[in-house]
């Protein structure tokens, strides 16, 4: 379970006195063994609660705990060691790396041919056309996020943070995707998306607006909220 106390983050925007405020009064409880679906306005937030779960970015308020510990001053790596895996919205390149070399990197140990298949292939990619790529810029968007989020499935653990999983991913079947991440649940995974798809096998929505701080209820008492709020719009369906 992962419990947000009070937090709220803010940045000094160039040169002007005042922080901005990009979240403030969140209180949030993530349950286990589900799947929670963080949705809503462009800029409204989402990827900045990811990065504050994820380690990249610290609360300016409040506090993160997680099945009761304090995690709140823990980085990314240390947040890494203890089960949290994480693909984020905009992957990193790693020239000299291949595909492979990530994996077995990401899993803690040299692979076969056999598992890589498997992590490749959880998420739409043929493993003999990508095993001995590199990570570097002839990858398309699309093929790096896929393997970035293999590499997240490989890495293994009990929290999964994806933000945007499904971003320049349009060739394959979604339904592919979305077994995916039914295969995780006994894990706890927490998915940015915009898609109704996703949202629909989500069992918990965090919806994240300019307007009010992040709420989470189940998705069946969510779904008729977003449909009120202007995001409904955006939603791909
Ligand atoms: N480091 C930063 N400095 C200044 N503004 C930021 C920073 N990070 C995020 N923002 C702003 O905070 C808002 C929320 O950003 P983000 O969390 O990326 O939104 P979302 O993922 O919901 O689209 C946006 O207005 C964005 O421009
Ligand atoms: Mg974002």
């Amino acid at each position: 379970m992962i419990e947000l106390k009070n937090v709220s983050f803010g940045v000094k925007d160039g040169n002007a006195e005042e922080q901005k405020i990009i979240l403030s009064n969140v209180n949030l409880t993530v349950p286990d063994n589900c799947i929670t679906a963080i949705t809503g306005q462009n800029g409204g937030g989402k990827s900045t609660l990811m990065k504050l779960l994820m380690g990249i970015e610290k609360p300016t308020g409040g506090k993160i705990f997680y099945n009761g510990k304090d995690i709140t001053d823990m980085n990314v790596t240390e947040r890494a060691r203890m089960g949290f895996s994480i693909a984020f919205q905009q992957p990193v390149r790693f020239k000299g790396i291949t595909v492979k070399k990530l994996l077995s990197l990401a899993s803690g140990k040299e692979s076969d041919v056999g598992t890589l298949c498997n992590y490749l292939s959880a998420v739409g990619l043929c493993a003999k056309d990508y095993v001995n790529r590199e990570i570097d810029s002839t990858l398309s968007g699309g093929e790096l996020k896929r393997i970035e989020l293999a590499s997240a499935i490989a890495k293994g653990g009990d929290v999964f943070l994806l933000d945007e999983p499904e971003a320049g991913i349009d060739l394959w079947s979604f339904e592919e995707l979305i077994n995916t991440f039914l295969g995780l649940k006994d894990k706890s995974v927490i998915i940015v998306t915009h898609q109704k798809k996703i949202l629909d096998v989500a069992d918990n929505i965090i919806l994240v607006n300019h307007n009010a701080p992040p709420e989470l209820g189940e998705r069946e008492k969510m779904l008729p909220k977003l449909a009120e709020n202007e995001t409904c719009g955006r939603l791909k369906r």
